[in-house]
């Protein structure tokens, strides 16, 4: 229990108990094609699959007070006229007990005022385009009580950029119905949209407001609503100006009495010929979607759709569960690393309260790493994650940085020459056939570039993303880098004089020379993933080109991209180098340290013992890994972007959370279990909740930035939920901590835990069958799995065969001093 809250590890839930966070700290609904956010306040917004084209509801980014626009209700008493609202927001009036549940896909925000208890659960049922919110008001007075309640959401004219810009179009095109207790949001349905929003209550009106102003009352704020003040809604109806929802509910309770109110905010299309009602009328066709709202408002169908999003839940997560001796990693891993790799899923990085729904679509390089935290729970729609993907590439190999998620066309704005991209895909689609033994995919027909009639096999776009690097190589024999590779901010070939212009897409230089270690590194690492492909399709030939490649590249970063003591980062338009002992400052980055030694460099001749040694020495704070060291402290047009953040914060010098678990995979591999998991616990959410009010994000996920040690505040977190952090931090910890660790011929037991641990247990799906695990080890010594048990059967090394579809597999692997195979009398 901190200041803020705790978790219910049993509930699967994070608890929190005082409104007055740090930062808002949200929660996701929906995980098909209605989302929402939700902030421990109510505060948030809910979009149908276009966080910027088909937002629901308003929210004001970067307001004050900090997040307003929400899903808010007020409850009013009439003998006195005292009103408040139970979510805190917008009111922020004083509550007891009040407590905020973040659950998997469900959110519930209560408190106690006026001997009033007031609990509101909000979620998405599963399959449906609209949230419910079901509210409990319970009078623990010893009298009757006669209350008002209202709610209040504010529509956004769908398209939220247009919304928050275009006043003089938008203050006139406004309209709604209302239509018993259902308020329609209905703003251009006489145009060219078929679709439209409802906000529904399950009980009769004594009033109601769709004329956000009337609601308000001039100059006035959420805070207090004339509406609410006065006890009386305006029977408004919108036209033009802001359209908004509130129904006035009056209830009577008496003494000890619960009652429920049910309200449904709802998206719904109808066919293009079927609009209107009748035919030829401006009226809203009804009929289809009377039927939806009578479903949901009844309420048992709530009881059964939560009991069905709960179990889809265990689904998702119970493919990996693990008792481990550490409470942080157990959480982690069992919940809310797993959720949020999930929430990464459908997101990506478009909407949290740092992504504002309006900007980036979904980044090819993005793409590829969240699918490898999520593929084990969702094959399929990894798939055809992968398949999209993959048809975004372009014939060259190379691919366009990003895709929009609707049209699922590549985005011609920022175009391509990240010239990482295409490898990401390499590493995707292995995890990918790992995971599933699905090689079918790599003989699926994807187009390039989405062009019809362009159709080829997957393995031959993974080949040509190889080619693509081979392709570019630099004076070194190291790959160029073209616009950044995975440090976006690292601008090698840009050199940019003029504000506001793009870092990445600015083109102002001929030549383009400047190489990249890092890319080096992957390519590597691509190259052995393609090569064990390539093999296993009976391709020997191809998989000797790629292997001796690979040795090529690996020489090439041995002879130009060593330091003597790390990795160096790049070498730069004219061929200085970058990440250099040699340079004054940025002479030591961390992402070459963690891929190089990821992709097998240095393994055999200390280098990569030393290069994290450097890590150590240079770059390990309190607060996780920084970036790279000494942060710049000038803007340097050669670099770029980087050196324009102050020293301390995003890729100058913050702490980079997506790299961190890079440098933890680095240190199994070198066998150093203890260095590995104190890496890990340093950046890892709930291991921070203890210091909530430095680190300010959610204690339950991953942000994508801590402030580093040049910062002024160093450890305050920003940007958290959608980060490549999360899919890294899962296959860190479960799959290189705990070595459960897919592959192609079976699941491998290979864990590297802190010498303190005795081991741990797990259960893993994989392929069909299920594994119970059991990692044996004497507490005190570090060491790896010498042998394993399969069902009795004593097996060498650390491989368990693959089992058939269905099976239930008991594993026990064995750690260190084989003591467990000696009786316990003679131990
Ligand atoms: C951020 C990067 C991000 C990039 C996306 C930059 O401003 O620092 O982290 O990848 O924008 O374009
Ligand atoms: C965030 C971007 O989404 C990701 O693609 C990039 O690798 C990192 N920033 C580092 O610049």
């Amino acid at each position: 229990m901190t200041r803020f809250g705790y978790f219910d590890d049993d509930a699967r839930e994070y608890v929190i108990t005082r409104p007055d966070t740090p930062l808002p700290w949200i929660n996701y609904l929906g995980s098909e094609d209605f989302f929402g956010i939700i902030s421990n306040t109510a505060g948030g917004y809910a979009f149908y699959r276009d966080a910027r084209l088909r937002r629901l509801t308003r929210y004001r980014y970067n307001n004050t007070p900090v997040d307003v626009g929400g899903r808010y209700l007020y409850v009013r008493d009439r003998e006195t006229g005292e009103f408040w609202s139970p979510s805190w927001q917008p009111t922020r009036d004083d509550l007891g007990d009040y407590r905020c549940r973040h659950g998997l896909g469900y959110t519930i925000i209560g408190s106690t005022r006026a001997g009033m208890r007031v609990d509101t659960l909000y979620f998405v049922p599963l399959g449906q385009t609209l949230e419910l919110w079901r509210t409990r008001i319970t009078n623990q007075r010893d009298s009757s009580v006669g209350l008002s309640v209202f709610s209040a959401v504010e529509f956004c004219l769908w398209d939220a950029l247009d919304d928050a810009t275009n006043f003089q179009r938008n203050y006139s095109t406004g309209e709604v119905e209302v239509d018993a207790s259902v308020v329609f949001h209905k703003t251009e349905y006489r145009e060219r949209r078929n679709h439209f929003a409802y906000f529904a209550c399950s009980e009769r009106l004594v009033g109601f407001d769709t004329q956000r102003d009337a609601f308000l009352g001039p100059y006035r704020g959420w805070d207090r609503p004339v509406a609410v003040e006065c006890g009386e809604s305006a029977n408004s109806i919108a036209h033009g100006w802001a359209p908004c929802g509130s129904h006035h509910v009056a209830l009577t309770l008496a003494p000890g009495e619960t009652r429920e109110i049910r309200f449904i905010l709802g998206y719904w299309e109808n066919a293009i010929e079927a609009k209107f009602d009748p035919p030829g009328s401006q009226t809203i066709d009804k009929r289809s979607v009377h039927e939806v709202i009578a479903r949901h408002l009844d309420p048992s169908s709530v009881d059964a759709a939560l009991t069905a999003l709960a179990d889809h839940w265990s689904e998702r997560l119970g493919t990996i569960q693990v008792s481990t001796p550490d409470e942080h990693t157990n959480r982690t891993v069992n919940i809310w690393n797993a959720y949020q790799c999930m929430v990464t899923f459908n997101l990506s990085r478009s909407a949290s309260l740092f992504e504002s729904g309006i900007g980036r679509g979904m980044g090819f390089r993005d793409s590829n790493q969240d699918l490898l935290g999520f593929v084990h729970m969702i094959p399929a729609r990894a798939r055809d994650r992968l398949l999209d993907l993959a048809a975004t590439q372009l014939p060259s190999g190379g691919a366009f940085h990003q895709y929009q998620p609707l049209t699922k066309r590549g985005n011609d704005a920022v175009g391509s020459g990240f010239n990482d991209d295409p490898l990401w895909l390499i590493l995707a689609v292995a995890a990918y056939v790992k995971e599933t033994g699905d090689a079918g995919i790599l003989d699926a027909a994807v187009p390039y570039e989405n062009r019809p009639g362009s159709e080829a096999p997957v393995f031959e776009h993974l080949q040509r993303a190889l080619q693509y690097t081979l392709e570019r190589l630099g004076p070194h024999g190291l790959p160029r880098i073209g616009r950044a590779d995975w440090n976006d901010c690292l601008n090698l070939n840009c050199f940019s004089e003029t504000p506001g212009e793009s870092f990445q897409t600015t083109e102002n230089r001929q030549g383009g020379v400047a190489e990249s270690v890092f890319i080096a590194g992957l390519f590597v690492l691509a190259a052995e993933e393609l090569a064990t492909i390539a093999e296993r399709q009976g391709l020997g030939g191809v998989a000797a080109e790629y292997r001796s490649a690979r040795s090529a590249m690996a020489t090439a970063v041995r002879d130009h991209g060593w330091d003597g003591s790390w990795f160096r980062r790049a070498y730069d338009h004219a061929g200085n180098t970058v990440g250099s002992a040699t340079n004054d400052e940025g002479r030591i980055y961390v992402e070459p340290q963690g891929m190089c030694v990821m992709a097998g460099i240095g393994l055999d001749d200390g280098r990569a013992v030393a290069a994290l040694g450097s890590v150590s020495e240079h770059l390990a704070t309190p607060h996780g890994i920084v970036l790279q060291q000494p942060a710049y402290t000038r803007y340097r047009v050669e670099l770029g972007e980087i050196s324009s953040y102050p020293p301390g914060y995003k890729e100058n010098g913050g702490v980079f959370c997506h790299t961190n678990p890079w440098i933890v995979i680095a240190e199994t591999l070198v066998g150093n279990g203890d260095r590995a998991f104190d890496y890990f616990l340093r950046i890892n959410p709930s291991a921070r909740e203890a210091i909530s009010d430095l680190h300010r994000c959610e204690p339950y996920v991953y942000a994508q930035m801590i402030a580093g040690k040049d910062a002024v505040v160093p450890g305050e977190a920003k940007n958290s939920w959608l980060t490549g952090t999360a899919a890294w931090s899962l296959v860190a910890i479960t799959q290189w901590i705990l070595g459960l660790r897919p592959d192609h011929d079976g699941l491998r037991v290979d864990p590297c835990l802190p010498a303190a641990w005795n081991g741990f247990t797990a259960r893993r799906t994989f392929r069909g069958a299920r594994y119970h695990i059991t990692v044996r080890k004497p507490a005190g010594v570090a060491g790896r799995v010498s042998h394993l048990v399969v069902d009795g059967h004593r097996i060498d090394g650390h491989l368990v065969p693959l089992a058939p579809e269905g099976a239930d597999v008991t594993v026990e692997a064995f750690i260190g001093p084989d003591v467990y195979s000696i009786p316990h009398s003679r131990r």
